[in-house]
């Protein structure tokens, strides 16, 4: 398939695409620092500003087959990159009929309830604001066969392999394994439409994914 990558020089987007080329995907890697990247026969750098309005994304991803979004702007640009970037990326690709899209979210993005509950969340309050709003536009206003994975804690350590799925409490996952998760739903059709909450556990990825 040929997949664009919102976000592609990021920690976790590193090990999405080492893994979707390894599968033999196309990857269009889209950055503002495109010039970064080296190009090679499955990965294709393309310069990408979540800025850049509904008609410049669609030009830009017209010709693809899948989405991801694995952007964020370290809440200094919560409303333009996390919130509206991702919204006007789906629109965009309903616009040019793209239906695959996945975004990297956050635990509990879609349960304030949560976010007084949970220590980790307790300070990060306008960053789950506009995950929230990401998400739940995705879920509430398209009909995109999205998944949205709400990983706990990113944690830059060897990944295990292993996860557990709609946990109670928030937690901590190596990026590796959150990576691995993005991946592997590309084409699981069980995980279209859902909402993916993980973190660390002791059931395999793919026997865990298999059961959603
Ligand atoms: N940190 C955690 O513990 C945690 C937990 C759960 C979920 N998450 C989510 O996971 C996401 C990814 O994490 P990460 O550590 O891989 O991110 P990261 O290393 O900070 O990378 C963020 C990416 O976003 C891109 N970006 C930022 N602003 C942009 C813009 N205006 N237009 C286009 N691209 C833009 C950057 O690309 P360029 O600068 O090259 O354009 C970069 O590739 C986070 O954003 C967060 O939402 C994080």
């Amino acid at each position: 398939m040929k997949i664009f990558i919102a976000g592609a020089t990021g920690r976790v987007a590193k090990c999405v695409i080492e893994n979707l080329t390894a599968d033999g995907h196309t990857v269009y890697c889209c950055s503002r620092h495109a010039g970064d990247l080296t190009e090679t026969e499955r990965i294709k750098p393309v310069n990408f500003d979540l800025h850049f309005n509904k008609n410049e994304m669609a030009e830009i991803i017209k010709d693809t087959d899948a989405v991801y979004f694995l952007a964020g702007s370290r809440g200094k640009d919560l409303l333009q990159t996390d919130a509206f970037g991702a919204v006007k990326l789906m629109q965009a690709c309903e616009q040019v009929g793209i239906r695959r899209f996945i975004i990297l979210s956050s635990i509990f993005a879609l349960e304030p309830e949560k976010w007084a509950e949970e220590k980790s969340l307790q300070n990060i309050t306008n960053y789950n604001i506009a995950k929230f709003f990401a998400d739940n536009y995705l879920v509430t206003n398209t009909d995109l066969d999205y998944t949205i994975i709400q990983p706990s804690v990113l944690k830059e350590e060897e990944g295990t392999g292993m996860i557990e799925v709609d946990p109670d409490h928030d937690g901590s996952n190596p990026i590796p394994d959150v990576a691995r998760v993005l991946s592997s739903v590309l084409t699981m059709e069980n995980t279209f439409k859902k909402v993916i909450k993980m973190r660390s556990g002791d059931t395999p990825i793919a026997a865990a994914l298999s059961n959603i």
